[in-house]
């Protein structure tokens, strides 16, 4: 089943909708001018992810209206009170598991009637496979490509088809820098970040004459929860860095950019390594 719930810091967020199918996010308030100096009506999906609340953290302190979209409810509240007390003009929280793909156009109805409209959607949810189970299970790699390719796929084909039809806003997507080359050791994870960079910069094509922007966000490694198994080096950065490095790119309407911006020589010279030598590349 479905994990399905609504809240709000100021309003309760009612079941309007909750069958429709491709809701528009076009209402009377979404005709409105969007500037950056105005309040901006946020959509993070992945609100909980360390790299998606740095980012909440520094829309709230503009006093921006956000929509968090996550799994876990409790969690989702927790982050919400957060981001009020950081200054958010307005919180709403669903809980969705975004694998739950029948139910992206209800998510994103409740959003547009909670915040009328969306100026910004902001994508950052995702689960780091593990490279040996997926090896060892059609069942499991079939499972990561769920959550980190298809879902997030069709997520992006309403929210494209909303902001172009609005003509204005942004939609921020956070790949990887494992999306740029197949390695050995997380194969069935880049595979799904380097259809979705694919994907992104497709849509990037499409809805440029439109007036929306699409930025792909390549972070390298972050020191969050979904890397807490691995041993540090000095190439981790926080989150509170990455998401600085997006709320820029966001606000800039950057095409691409990698995170921390030294990611775009790493993957610069590794695109460059032949395929004989680097198949045989311990990494
Ligand atoms: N950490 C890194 O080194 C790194 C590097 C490159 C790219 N990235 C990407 O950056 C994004 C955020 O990563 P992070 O490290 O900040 O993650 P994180 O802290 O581990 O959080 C993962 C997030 O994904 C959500 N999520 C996972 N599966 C979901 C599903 N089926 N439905 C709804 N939500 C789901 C989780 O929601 P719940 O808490 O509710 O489960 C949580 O908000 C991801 O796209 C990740 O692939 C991370």
């Amino acid at each position: 089943m479905m994990v399905f719930a609504v809240g709000s810091r100021q309003s309760r967020v009612g079941r309007k909708g909750k069958d429709a199918r491709g809701h528009s996010l076009s209402t009377a308030d979404s005709r409105l001018p969007t500037t950056l100096s105005s309040v901006q009506r946020v959509l993070i999906v992945g609100a909980t992810s360390a790299i998606g609340g740095a980012v909440a953290r520094r829309f709230a302190s503009e006093g921006a209206r956000l929509f968090l979209v996550a799994r876990d409810a409790a969690h989702l509240a927790i982050v919400a009170d957060d981001l009020t007390a950081r200054g958010a003009a307005q919180t709403e929280t669903f809980a969705l598991d975004l694998n739950e793909i029948a139910r992206h156009g209800n998510m994103l109805a409740a959003a547009a009637a909670a915040l009328g409209g969306l100026d910004i959607a902001l994508i950052a949810y995702g689960t780091l496979s593990d490279q040996a189970a997926c090896e060892a299970s059609v069942e499991t790699t079939l499972q990561e490509w769920q959550t980190n390719a298809t879902s997030t796929i069709a997520l992006l084909t309403l929210l494209a088809n909303d902001f172009a039809q609005r003509r204005a806003g942004t939609i921020a997507v956070v790949t990887s820098v494992a999306g740029d080359r197949g390695r050995k050791s997380n194969y069935v994870y880049g595979a799904a970040k380097g259809a979705l960079n694919i994907f992104v910069a497709g849509l990037r094509g499409r809805l440029t004459a439109a007036g929306v922007a699409v930025i792909t966000i390549e972070p390298g490694f972050v020191d969050t929860p979904m890397t807490a198994h691995l041993p540090k080096n000095a190439l981790f950065a926080t989150p509170d860095k990455v998401g600085a490095d997006i709320h820029r790119a966001i606000l800039r309407g950057t095409d691409v950019i990698y995170t921390p911006f030294f990611w775009r020589y790493i993957m610069l010279i590794l695109k460059l390594v032949p395929e004989r030598i680097f198949k045989r590349l311990s990494i």
